[in-house]
């Protein structure tokens, strides 16, 4: 498969007339790919090639593609990725080749520095790449150093500036809104910039994720032909720009939003700016997609490699309402489901202004004392008592005007002067970028997880974006440096919180998936993806982040949307929970909810450390179907769901990544009314589609367990 593919990079490099031919200045190798720069006589350095690396071209063959790292202001027309202003107003920028440097990590991972200067002023870009080599990922971020006397004004300052040259190309986003996350539009580029982007600041993932995919000559496809994934890890405001220029040549500009940020970068205080993470499959999205979970477990999440824990939220099950008494009795049903820890959601705190709804009380976080009169501590003790590990939520960030905090410290709330004030889910912003904020914000959770030992996870919710974007705390000329700042409070709290309570284990959440970026991940070990629970809205909001994140980050929550097994089934091919109120299940649905936690319990090891196949898109047909296959494909987990009345539609599936001369033992699970009858199959005929999954009306669905049978 592999030699067949021709890359498009290779066959349009080739021919393209960007002619010069040089010697590769820098290669990138991974396990599959490598990333060839270039250095042209006058010291400017280009992309050389990206792609396969059995089609490299012949040494000495590297044509000069694209500059890597394009500068406004000189000859480059086009969206740039650098744009500056030198201390003395010149506003062009040439960047010329000084040095570079690779050093070895680790055995899988190495790290390139290319360092270039502007060809008159001390001014210093270094292009930083770590290539991941089992993984097929390369990290490109830039870092900026300013040794002029003077500030050198930054507007622009892209992550990564990527070029592709092919007949055409076929670009992916992911987007959405509040309860509607994840979407995937395909369309094809056409002459001019489409640009990605969120300007939301904070939560700034609400709209749109910061991922893409990128096919060149013809859609993206799960199993076949070209494709790149991008994602950017970072957590505000970001732009990718993909401009297809006049020769048909597509350059893609990623990076933070430079939308309102610019900053002065003062001498000798050098600036790096996110990481825009890439792969490159030769075999399609699935692939793709596999290889990032593998990066994503070692290098994207905390703990990666261990399994996740079922827990009980009471948040759709009680909302706002419930006491401590209340409390306990969830606490005994999740215990006797089977749950392995209860998360406490919002509503527990407040006094003066008691948080009964979400107008009220956010910011004061001592535990109320009508709803808690024994307090965190007394539920704690009653957790500890049943034998259930205990989580809470918290929304550190955040304050609602009608609370202690907010009439103590109004100026704490970003917001400009003179503007009225403009709330979202009837609160605001905690401006991070003042320290007496963030030290603040840090303590409520430092203090809860002190004063409480026996908590165990923290669920980090923010539930608005960015507007009347101003910070009483910086000084006017550093007012558009706030989404910045801010990030970089955040990340240094996430980051102590996740050092100091090593323990702990921890849930991102953004209103659903407003904050969906590894940067962020990388102090978590999950996220919640969306307040939209109902399962078949669920299967396309965990297909489309299946693209870039591993089963074990979705938190998937069975509620009372859906049908009981039908939502168990979508749920438990990520990380299963529930929010639900089990006092109110019926005898029948307890004793389902149990075995089902019984048999996730099983099956979690496949479907969290696994290796996913997607194999039918619900975007194509009316049913999904996807798996999951452990490391020796031993043991399989396949997930099938009917999501229209289909009775003559064809029912069979092709499944993937099985050991073909291995024969599997074929079980439905997850029922006591099997559809499926129990039999053998070798894996070769499971791969060719010989086997029929006979569902044939909406919202039902089935999970299959294969076990492959010892040789004999
Ligand atoms: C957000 C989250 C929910 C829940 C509520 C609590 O909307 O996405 O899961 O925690 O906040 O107010």
């Amino acid at each position: 498969m592999i030699q067949k593919v021709l890359t498009a990079a290779v066959v349009l490099l080739l021919t393209t007339t960007f002619t010069q031919a040089q010697d590769a200045l820098v290669t990138l190798e991974t396990k599959d790919n490598a990333l060839v720069l270039s250095k042209r006589n006058d010291g400017r350095v280009f992309y050389s090639y990206y792609g396969l690396k059995d089609n490299l071209p012949e040494k000495g063959k590297f044509p000069l593609f694209w500059e890597a790292y394009p500068c406004a202001g000189g000859d480059y027309v086009k969206e740039p990725a650098l744009r500056v202003v030198h201390a003395d107003g010149n506003t062009s920028t040439v960047l010329v080749y000084q040095s570079h440097e690779t050093k070895k990590i680790d055995e899988n991972i190495t790290e390139t520095h290319i360092l270039l200067k502007d060809e008159y002023y001390p001014f210093f870009v270094t292009l930083i790449f770590k290539a991941y080599y089992r993984e097929n990922l390369i990290a490109a971020c830039t870092e900026l150093a300013n040794r002029e006397d003077k500030p050198v004004m930054v507007y622009q300052y892209a992550s990564q500036s990527m070029p592709l040259r092919a007949n055409s190309y076929y670009m992916t986003q992911f987007h959405g809104t509040h309860n509607n996350e994840a979407n995937m539009v395909e369309e094809k580029l056409t002459p001019g910039i489409k640009v990605l982007d969120s300007k939301r600041g904070i939560r700034a993932h609400e709209m749109r994720s910061p991922l893409f995919l990128l096919a060149p000559n013809q859609g993206a496809n799960e199993n076949q032909g070209e494709v790149y994934g991008g994602t950017l890890a970072w957590s505000g405001s970001f732009q990718f720009a993909f401009e297809v220029d006049e020769r048909n040549t597509l350059i893609v500009t990623s990076g933070a939003h430079p939308f309102a940020s610019h900053f002065a970068l003062e001498p000798n205080k050098p600036f790096r700016t996110p990481e825009m993470l890439t792969i490159y499959s030769a075999e399609g999205t699935g692939k793709m997609s596999r290889d990032y979970h593998a990066w994503g477990r070692k290098y994207g999440l905390r703990e990666g490699n261990q399994i996740r824990s079922i827990l009980l939220n009471n948040w759709e099950a009680t909302y706002f309402n419930f006491d401590h008494d209340k409390l306990v009795k969830l606490f005994q049903g999740a215990k006797d489901a089977g749950f392995e820890l209860f998360l406490l959601d919002d509503g527990w705190f407040g006094n003066k202004h008691p948080r009964n709804n979400d107008k009220a009380g956010l910011g004061d976080w001592a535990h109320n004392e009508k709803k808690l009169p024994r307090g965190v501590a007394g539920l704690c003790e009653e957790a500890e008592r049943i034998g259930i590990p205990f989580g809470i939520w918290v929304e550190p960030e955040m304050v609602n005007p009608q609370s202690e905090l907010y009439e103590t410290h109004p100026d704490w709330a970003i917001h400009q002067p003179h503007r009225s004030l403009h709330v979202l889910r009837n609160q605001m912003i905690l401006d991070q970028t003042n320290p007496a904020v963030k030290d603040f914000s840090y303590s409520i959770t430092a203090d809860l997880l002190k004063n409480n030992p026996y908590i165990s996870f923290i669920k980090w919710d923010a539930n608005r974006y960015i507007t009347n974007g101003g910070s009483s705390y910086l000084s006017p000329e550093k007012q558009s440096e706030l989404v910045w700042r801010y990030h970089e409070a955040l990340y240094e709290m996430m980051d102590k919180t996740a050092k100091e309570f090593p323990h702990i284990r921890m849930m991102l959440c953004s209103g659903g998936g407003g904050r969906t970026d590894y940067k962020a991940l990388s102090y978590f070990h999950e996220f919640w993806p969306s307040d939209n629970t109902e399962p078949m809205k669920r299967i396309f909001i965990q297909w489309g982040y299946s693209h870039f994140f591993p089963a074990m980050t979705q938190a998937a929550h069975v509620t009372k949307r859906g049908n009981i097994k039908f939502s168990f089934d979508v749920a438990m091919s990520c990380r299963l929970g529930m929010d639900y109120d089990l006092e109110k299940a019926s005898k029948e649905d307890f004793e389902f909810i149990k075995s089902a936690i019984a048999e996730y319990k099983r099956i979690r090891d496949v479907v969290q450390l696994g290796v996913l196949y997607r194999l039918v898109s619900p975007y194509d047909s009316p049913r999904c179907a996807l798996m999951y296959v452990n490391d020796d494909k031993s043991r399989a987990i396949l997930f099938v769901y009917q999501m229209e009345d289909d009775p003559n539609g064809t029912k069979l599936i092709s499944l993937q990544g099985l050991n073909p001369d291995a024969t599997y033992q074929i079980r439905e699970i997850n029922t006591s009314k099997p559809v499926l009858q129990e039999r053998q199959m070798k894996g070769s005929d499971l791969m060719r589609g010989q086997m029929a999954f006979p569902l044939q009306q909406r919202s039902t669905s089935m999970v299959v367990e294969l076990t492959a049978l010892p040789s004999r």
